[in-house]
């Protein structure tokens, strides 16, 4: 028979791990609600052309990574559209699109945008590089909002995100890619510095020469890495002006007290930035050493066909913040608060509706849904974890009342049904609620 295991590169996020990701997911609301920033859903895939428009043709996400989807699935009804459609494989394009539909600019002057969930990378899966992957992201978009401070306050938060889940050992590097005719100069350094060395570069590099000069810049080949190291353009490509916004970016980090270090290396791989570029790192992840990264875009809203905005944002790597995380992050799963034990046929049905009384009053309660024997409805409170089991036999149900069993503790008392929920309540008893 053939065996259907989860596609290479996917992994099923199964009930043992899920209090990580909701405290996670949680932790991340949170304190993206308190600077101010709200929550976006976009569509798991839009129109190919938007990533390519966005990240740049050259990139490799559009060159190698892009997941479209089957022809059949792509015309809708009335086939009117025949755009090819592909899952995403990053967030920013997609919010801009929404920003630009949804008239975002004329209903204020700065809109702070997070999102937390999947994208989809065709790349070769390796620990922590996956072809679905989580990113909680965030996009700060508006006209007139090209502003250190903001800068400072993405960078900031970012770091502030990863310090609320325990993590300590990562570092931020920064560099700025100046305006796209900084941008443009930096190409044609780079192309300078680089000519007379061509034939040294690997294969892939010397396609990336004339295609994206700065894709060389973070190759991992040992060869081009030497050659790379020792470029010394610094920021000579650097207007007046653009150098005036990144020492105030700098000088913003430096008021919040955010630890940094200047690479000169760091040019991100997506043709979108402008200005600022930053990226988070952590040694213990190995290869796939990126915990997230970011920075401006200042020129991608008017490219898509929306309004003059500038922007600036970062996504962070779900899975990779649980790598990092990990062994100190594990959580105890909350347990159940009560499992109910019905004795006989006739306490069933009792203990059915008490059952539903003490989830209507958000106190979690399982049971089993055929009656066994109480030694096997006891091994099953054990298992599951619950901290009481509610025992109904027949002098309960005479009394209408339950058994109710510490299992900690082992002690037991009878309460009367009416002040059930009541009892536990007072109790302080776990209500399950992750937000
Ligand atoms: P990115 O650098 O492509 O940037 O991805 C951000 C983070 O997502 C990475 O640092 C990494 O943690 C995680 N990530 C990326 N690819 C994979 C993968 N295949 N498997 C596991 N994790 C992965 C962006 O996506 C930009 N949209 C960030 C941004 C937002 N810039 C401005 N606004």
């Amino acid at each position: 028979m053939k065996n259907f295991p989860v596609p290479r590169g996917t992994n099923d996020i199964l009930p043992s791990e899920i209090p990580l990701w909701l405290n996670v997911e949680s932790k991340a609301r949170h304190l993206l609600r308190t600077y101010g920033y709200q929550e976006i859903r976009t569509p798991l895939f839009e129109e190919t052309e938007l990533f390519a428009r966005s990240m740049g043709e050259t990139s490799d996400v559009v060159q190698k990574q892009m997941l479209n989807l089957a022809a059949s699935h792509r015309e809708d009804a009335e086939k009117t559209t025949s755009a090819s459609l592909s899952l995403r494989p990053e967030s920013t394009a997609a919010v801009v699109r929404s920003y630009i539909q949804h008239h975002f600019d004329q209903k204020e002057n700065l809109t702070k945008l997070f999102y937390i969930g999947p994208m989809f990378r065709g790349e070769r899966p390796q620990k922590g590089r996956l072809r679905q992957f989580h990113q909680i992201g965030v996009e700060a978009i508006g006209p007139e909002s090209s502003l250190a401070y903001l800068d400072a306050e993405v960078i900031s938060l970012s770091v502030h995100l990863l310090r609320s889940l325990g993590l300590k050992n990562f570092r931020l590097k920064l560099n700025t890619l100046g305006s796209p005719d900084d941008k443009k100069e930096f190409s044609r350094q780079l192309r300078e510095e680089l000519r007379n060395k061509i034939s040294d570069l690997c294969e892939d590099c010397q396609g990336r020469f004339e295609r994206n000069v700065f894709r060389i810049l973070d190759c991992k080949n040992k060869t081009c890495r030497e050659i790379v190291s020792r470029i010394n353009i610094g920021h000579s490509y650097l207007s007046q002006e653009s150098q005036v916004y990144y020492v105030q970016v700098k000088e913003a980090l430096e008021s919040l007290g955010i630890v940094f270090e200047e690479s000169f290396n760091l040019v991100r791989g997506l043709d979108y930035y402008t200005h600022t570029v930053f990226e988070i790192t952590d040694s213990s992840l190995g290869s796939q050493d990126a915990l997230g990264a970011g920075g401006r875009y200042n020129n991608l809203v008017s490219q898509l066909g929306g309004p003059q905005a500038d922007a600036v944002g970062f996504a962070l790597g779900v899975e990779r913040i649980l790598l990092a995380m990990a062994p100190d992050g594990v959580i105890q799963e909350a347990p159940l608060t009560v499992y109910m034990i019905a004795m006989n046929e006739e306490s069933y049905r009792k203990a059915f509706e008490i059952l539903h009384l003490f989830r209507g009053q958000g106190i979690s309660a399982d049971m089993n849904y055929r009656l066994a024997s109480m030694k096997s409805q006891m091994r099953s409170a054990n298992k599951i974890g619950a901290r009481y089991v509610a025992i109904l036999g027949e002098e309960e149900l005479r009394q209408n009342a339950v058994t109710v069993k510490d299992m900690t503790s082992g002690t037991q008392e009878t309460i009367a049904v009416e002040n059930l929920t009541k009892v536990f309540k007072e109790k302080n008893f776990v209500i399950h609620n992750h937000e």
